[in-house]
């Protein structure tokens, strides 16, 4: 993928554990336009192992001078957020994709609801600039934990005003996804961003409501699970690689120097799909992209969240 070299031009404490980082272009050119709810994939060298994550844009997608993310401190995961948290200064150079959107807002939509839990704010920070711009008939519901965990409120209702509903949970905040996915006019497309169960327990209730599918936009990303090692060989290559516990297939195939195809890293998107020759163990699927019937059939894998049980996994690249 082709990438963009930026620096890092501020970096904000916007609670305890969430940071806002600045990033500007090292070449000193504009950035790209985006589309709200766009990501960028972050790279970053971690003791010499790069990890790279994905981050929602957040901010103007007409500004040019600076790309904005904000991280999550993420104490039990992989190390990246910790190292974003941590290791990174004013000043420190990185490498960033071009803004991917698989986000987007439907055009279309005589209405859109956007619900959003913790950290899941970010995409809607750019999408509420695009919604703000074109006039758009649209609510944002945002859940969170207690006062010192809703990064940006203050800021988004200063924006956006009574367009903003808050539910904290400290003070008894209740989101009733059920109520208010009830009482939506025809036309209405929903977009939901944040932790795991709220995003399945959204998209069930649309689901038990008769939603269409195509109204029902969501994102999340989620670090690829650990597990047992196994090698994978690529039959284009004959290249044989060790996946370690803690790394994805993914990242294993490009820390031995193979370009895979990736957008999300989540396993949402279907880009990094692979097809599966033979294994002489059983396929261990965490990708949302698959159907049942494709994971059972075990031809396909993602290897940005998948792995196996196995001692070889031979697949096409
Ligand atoms: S990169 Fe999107 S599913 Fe793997």
């Amino acid at each position: 993928m082709s990438h963009i070299n930026v620096k890092v031009a501020a970096i904000e404490q916007v609670t305890d554990l969430i940071k806002h980082f600045t990033f500007v272009r090292e070449d000193g050119q504009p950035f790209p336009v985006f589309s709200g709810g766009s990501h960028v994939v972050v790279s970053m060298n971690i003791n010499g192992r790069i990890q790279r994550n994905a981050y929602s844009l957040m901010g103007n997608p007409e500004e040019t001078e600076a790309y904005h993310i904000s991280v999550r401190r993420q104490e039990k995961s992989r190390g990246g957020s910790v190292h974003m948290h941590d290791a990174l200064k004013v000043g420190d150079s990185l490498q960033i994709t071009f803004p991917v959107n698989l986000f987007a807002l439907e055009k279309r939509a005589r209405k859109h609801l956007l619900i959003a839990g913790g950290i899941g704010i970010t995409p809607f920070m750019s999408q509420i600039a695009d919604l703000e711009r074109n006039k758009a008939n649209y609510e944002l519901h945002y859940a969170y934990r207690a006062p010192e965990h809703g990064a940006f409120s203050k800021e988004i209702k200063a924006n956006i005003g009574n367009k903003l509903i808050t539910y904290v949970e400290s003070e008894g905040g209740v989101l009733n996804l059920r109520n208010l996915l009830s009482k939506q006019p025809l036309g209405t497309h929903v977009y939901v961003c944040g932790p795991g169960p709220m995003v399945v327990a959204m998209i069930e209730t649309a689901r038990t409501l008769g939603w269409p599918e195509n109204h029902i936009h969501s994102e999340q990303f989620t670090a690829p699970p650990s597990g047992e090692s196994f090698k994978i060989k690529l039959t284009k290559s004959a290249l044989e690689i060790v996946v370690p516990p803690e790394m994805s297939m993914l990242e294993a195939m490009e820390a031995a120097g193979v370009d895979a195809p990736y957008l999300c890293r989540g396993g949402a998107c279907g880009r990094c799909e692979l097809e599966v020759v033979c294994t002489d163990g059983n396929l261990l699927h965490h990708d949302h992209y698959l159907s049942e019937a494709e994971k059972a059939a075990g031809k396909k894998i993602m290897p940005c969240v998948s792995r196996a049980k196995c001692d070889l996994l031979e697949v096409v690249l």
